[in-house]
C-alpha cells in the first residue's frame, strides 16, 4: 500500500465487535481475565499495552517502514526511553551542534549525571563526525534533519555509514520532516524518534512521542523499558494522534507549498539578513534535502538585520502567526528560539542566534500569511518591544 493509504488503514481494521470504522478509544486501565493467566488478546494492563495505542503504533511502524513502533507520552519520554535502552553508563553519544534544545538538555543536564557523555558536532561536516568518533566508545550518533531551529540538513545515508563503520547506532529525530517527507530507516538509520506533538498529531491538541525501530532486535528491550518506566501515550492521546496521521500527506503538501512562498518573501525582504529553508537553492543542504526528502517541510527560520530587539518585536507583532512554542499544527506559529524553545541552550555551544525567528508555517491561505509577515516585519524601531524576559531568566524558570 502507498503512504497515504497506510496512513488511513495501517493498524486500523474496523472494530471486530461493532464494525466501527474508527478504532475505539479503549479508555480502560485494566482488562477482565478469563481465569488467572487468561488475558484476552494479550491485554492485561494499559501501561503494558492498550488497543488504541497498538493501533497508533502499528500505523507509525507502517509509515516509517520500521519493524516496531512505540508510542510515548511525549517526544522527550520517547527519547529518554530509547537512549536508556541502547546506552549504559560509560557510553558516549554524538549529537548535532544545533540539536533541539530539549534533546541537548536531556544529554547535558540529565543523562550526563548517569554516566552517558556526549559531544556536539556539526553533522553537516562528516570529517568532523569521523574525528569525533575516532578512538571513542561511541554507542550512538543522534541526528536531526532538518534541525530545530536552524534547518541544517544532514546526509543521513552517509552519516549512517560513518556511524556503523564505528560500531555506533544511528538514531534520527524525524520530527521536522515527518515520515511523509523523509524516511530515515530507509536511508540506514537504526531508529527514528518523533515528537508526535508536531506534524503527526498536526492539530496542536496533543503531546506525544514515538520510537520506530528498523529491526525487531531491540524491540523487546524497548517494550520492557517502556512498561518498566511507564511514559506511555494514554488512549485518548493515541486516538487523537492517529486521527491526525490520517491527513498527514495532504497537510504536509500544503505546509511545504506555503513555507516555500514564505521563504521567498523573506529572502527578498530588506529587513531580513538570513533565511533558513532547505527548499531555497542557496541553502547549503538543498541538494541533499532534494535527494533524501520528498518536499522541504513547513519550518522556516530567519534573522533580522537590525538584531535581537527587532526579532523579539516581530514575534510580538504578527496577528495570524500566533506567538507560541511548538510547531507542526495546521495553524501558523512564530517564536523567538533564544528566549523560548532553545533557552535551555543559552551559554552553551548550542546557543542559537539572538536575532533568529522561527516560523511554523501552517495551512492557512498563503496570501493571508504573507500579508501578516509583511506588516510585522515592516514595523518602525519606535514600536520595538523591550520588556521581554531574557533567555537566562527563562532558563532559571525551567
Ligand atoms: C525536533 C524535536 N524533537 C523532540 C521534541 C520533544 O518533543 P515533546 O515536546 O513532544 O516532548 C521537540 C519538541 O519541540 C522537537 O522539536
Amino acid at each position: 500500500m502507498k503512504f497515504e493509504t497506510r496512513a488511513i488503514h495501517a493498524g486500523q481494521e474496523p472494530d471486530q465487535l461493532t464494525g466501527a470504522v474508527v478504532p475505539p478509544i479503549y479508555q480502560t486501565s485494566t482488562y477482565k481475565q478469563d481465569g488467572v493467566g487468561g488475558a484476552r488478546s494479550g491485554y492485561e494492563y494499559s501501561r503494558t499495552a492498550n488497543p488504541t495505542r497498538t493501533a497508533l503504533e502499528e500505523c507509525l511502524a507502517a509509515l516509517e517502514t520500521g519493524a516496531r513502533a512505540f508510542a510515548f507520552a511525549s517526544g522527550m519520554a520517547a527519547e529518554d526511553c530509547l537512549i536508556r535502552t541502547l546506552c549504559r553508563p560509560g557510553d558516549h553519544v554524538l549529537i548535532p551542534a544545533d540539536a533541539y534544545g530539549g534533546t541537548y538538555r536531556l544529554f547535558a543536564n540529565v543523562l550526563a549525571h548517569w554516566g552517558i557523555s556526549y559531544d556536539a558536532v556539526p553533522q553537516t561536516d562528516l570529517d568532523a563526525v569521523r574525528d569525533a568518533l575516532e578512538g571513542r566508545r561511541t554507542r550512538l550518533v543522534w541526528a536531526e534533519s532538518p534541525t530545530n531551529p536552524l534547518l541544517s540538513i544532514v546526509d543521513l545515508a552517509a552519516l549512517a555509514e560513518v556511524a556503523h563503520a564505528n560500531g555506533a547506532f544511528l538514531v534520527t529525530d524525524n520530527t521536522f520532516a515527518s515520515p511523509y517527507l523523509q524516511r530515515p530507516l530507509e536511508l540506514g538509520a537504526d531508529a527514528v524518534v518523533h515528537s508526535t506533538t508536531k506534524y503527526l498529531g498536526g492539530h496542536s491538541d496533543v503531546v506525544g512521542g514515538a520510537v520506530v525501530l528498523r529491526e525487531a532486535g531491540y524491540a523487546d528491550d524497548l517494550a520492557f523499558n517502556q512498561n518498566a518506566t511507564g511514559g506511555i501515550a494514554g488512549p485518548f492521546d493515541a486516538w487523537l494522534t492517529l486521527r491526525g496521521v490520517k491527513t498527514l500527506a495532504v497537510r504536509m503538501d500544503r505546509h511545504c507549498a506555503n513555507a516555500a512562498l514564505v521563504a521567498r518573501l523573506l529572502t527578498a525582504h530588506p529587513a531580513v539578513s538570513h533565511v533558513y529553508y532547505p527548499g531555497l537553492p542557496e541553502h547549503p543542504g538543498h541538494k541533499v534535502a532534494a535527494m533524501q526528502m520528498h518536499g522541504f517541510g513547513g519550518m522556516v527560520s530567519f534573522r533580522l538585520a537590525a538584531g535581537e530587539q527587532k526579532a523579539v518585536a516581530v514575534c510580538g507583532r504578527t496577528r495570524l502567526f500566533t506567538l507560541g512554542e511548538s510547531l507542526g499544527g495546521v495553524e501558523s506559529l512564530i517564536e523567538h528560539p533564544a528566549r523560548m524553545t532553545h533557552a535551555s541552550a543559552a551559554g552553551s555551544a548550542l546557543e542559537v542566534p539572538a536575532d533568529l525567528v522561527r516560523l511554523s508555517v501552517g495551512i492557512e491561505d498563503a496570501d493571508d500569511l504573507l500579508d501578516d509577515l509583511r506588516q510585522a516585519i515592516s514595523l518602525r524601531s519606535s514600536e520595538v518591544i523591550t520588556n521581554c524576559t531574557s533567555g537566562t531568566e527563562r532558563l532559571k524558570l525551567r
